[in-house]
């Protein structure tokens, strides 16, 4: 038996079991309660997981009440300053930081499987024009298990790394594409001799007609976006690749399985609200009247972008781009965008309203990635694009972790059934 123990006592029969208590690093400790159902014959209840652990990992940390954020134990503050992109998915699928010779050969490895087969671009030729670029990216990358199946031994732990490569290497080309088509451009191949996120920003908006230059004030703000949404724990899009993969799914397909449940307006599909809530809202004018909405328990409108299941104190992520959107606004000029105008408006009004003061809501991370991505001249339909590039490291990592993981098991969740009761079966005829 582990040093710490809970004793949970059944009051109807007084039968009691003890049960182990885990300790990790950081954080709450958890009650292992694997024996309950053996010992004392329950199950548990907890709609939305708020408080069960799923598994234990070794990747990222989150405290929601200080408002912290590791990844491998380094606070994201520092990673955002002074890291890139590709460093932070290195770190979080080796589980250190590189030296220049390794981060070299993972720029190289990642750099050398960024095209894609030709016949997996002709899929998007199936696609309507109008077709949303989560929908393409979540067919297209499911569609990499049919080129990378019986090739794959996911028992292999070099095998798992391959795979791991692949996917960050060939998600911007993937979403580069779906965003071609979106707009009805030709594809752009990509630029091996540009940065990860130079080159995501040529494929999608260099043209064969004219030069396309970089701008490092873009490509800076990017790739920090990029690095914020790295990993998140066990989040919902996590929960579901994990969820997936842990059934033997082939990885594309797992994360696949990532990318739609990352559209949801509650998860990463929230940024995107956030520019639709915009366009409703409309003018300066009427923000206390969407105020006021969203403080109505009879009216379902919610200030997209605010609040957050593990942030109750502030959203460290939105501290850190908060200052680059800012940043990004005045340098590009377009700080006067009346939609920006107004979603700064809405920040300062909430900010100081009590209700979302008592409530902890705060703008979340993508409340001000929307507003950076609109300033960049992408289309809302795109933002959620942009922030499962980012999350792919994570998920690809927490795959890996996951099936090396000797405690793992098929996710499977109980329920407490509330349905009919056994019945019998009533013949047609018999019927009333
Ligand atoms: N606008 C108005 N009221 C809100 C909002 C909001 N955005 N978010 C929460 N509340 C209220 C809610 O009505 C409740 O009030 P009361 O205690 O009076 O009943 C209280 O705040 C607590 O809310 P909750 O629904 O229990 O919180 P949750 O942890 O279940 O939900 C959330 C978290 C992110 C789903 C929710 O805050 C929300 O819907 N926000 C808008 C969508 C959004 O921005 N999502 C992106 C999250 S960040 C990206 C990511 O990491 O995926």
């Amino acid at each position: 038996m582990a040093d710490k123990t809970v004793t949970i006592t059944d009051n109807a029969t007084g039968k009691q079991a003890e049960m182990p208590v885990r300790s990790g690093t950081h954080g709450p400790d958890l009650i292992d309660i694997r024996t309950l159902h053996s010992e004392l014959g329950y199950f548990t209840y907890d709609p939305g997981y708020s408080t069960s652990g799923s598994c234990q990992s070794d990747i990222t940390f989150i405290d929601g009440d200080q408002g912290i954020l590791l990844y491998r134990g380094y606070p994201i503050e520092q990673l955002a300053e002074q890291s890139s992109f590709l460093e932070v998915a290195r770190l979080l699928i080796h589980g250190d930081l590189p030296t220049k010779t390794e981060l070299a050969h993972f720029e190289t490895s990642i750099t050398h499987h960024t095209m894609v087969n030709e016949s997996l671009r002709i899929f998007f030729n199936g696609f309507h024009y109008n077709a949303h670029p989560m929908a393409m990216l979540t067919g297209v990358v499911g569609s990499l298990s049919a080129f990378y199946h019986d090739t794959i031994d996911i028992n292999d732990p070099d095998n798992r790394l391959l795979c791991a490569y692949r996917i960050i290497a060939k998600m911007p080309t993937i979403a580069a594409a779906a965003f071609k088509h979106m707009v009805g451009e030709p594809f752009v191949h990509p630029l091996n001799r540009l940065s990860y996120t130079g080159n995501l920003l040529n494929m999608l908006f260099a043209r064969p007609s004219e030069d396309f230059e970089i701008n490092p004030v873009a490509e800076r703000a990017l790739d920090q976006l990029l690095i914020l949404h790295a990993d998140h724990e066990q989040n919902a899009s996590t929960s579901t690749v994990r969820l997936a993969g842990s059934t033997g799914a082939n990885p594309f397909a797992a994360i696949s399985s990532g990318c739609a449940a990352l559209w949801g307006p509650a998860h990463g599909g929230a940024n995107e609200a956030v520019l639709n809530m915009l366009s409703e809202i409309g003018t300066v004018d009427q923000v206390p009247k969407y105020i006021e909405k969203a403080k109505d328990k009879n009216d379902p409108f919610r200030l997209m972008g605010f609040g957050h299941r593990v942030y109750k104190n502030y959203d460290p992520r939105a501290t850190i781009i908060r200052k680059t959107c800012h940043e990004v606004l005045d340098e590009l000029g377009v700080g006067n965008d009346p939609q920006l105008e107004l979603a700064m408006r809405l920040e300062e009004i909430a900010l100081a309203d009590d209700y979302f003061v008592e409530r902890k809501l705060y703008p979340n991370v993508d409340f001000y990635s929307g507003i950076i991505y609109r300033a960049l001249g992408i289309p809302k339909e795109f933002f959620t694009v942009l922030f499962a590039i980012g999350r792919t490291p994570g998920w690809i990592a927490q795959w890996m972790e996951m099936l090396s993981d000797p405690e793992q098991r098929i996710g499977r969740p109980r329920q407490l059934y509330t349905g009919p009761a056994r019945r019998d079966y009533v013949p047609l005829h018999r019927r009333r």
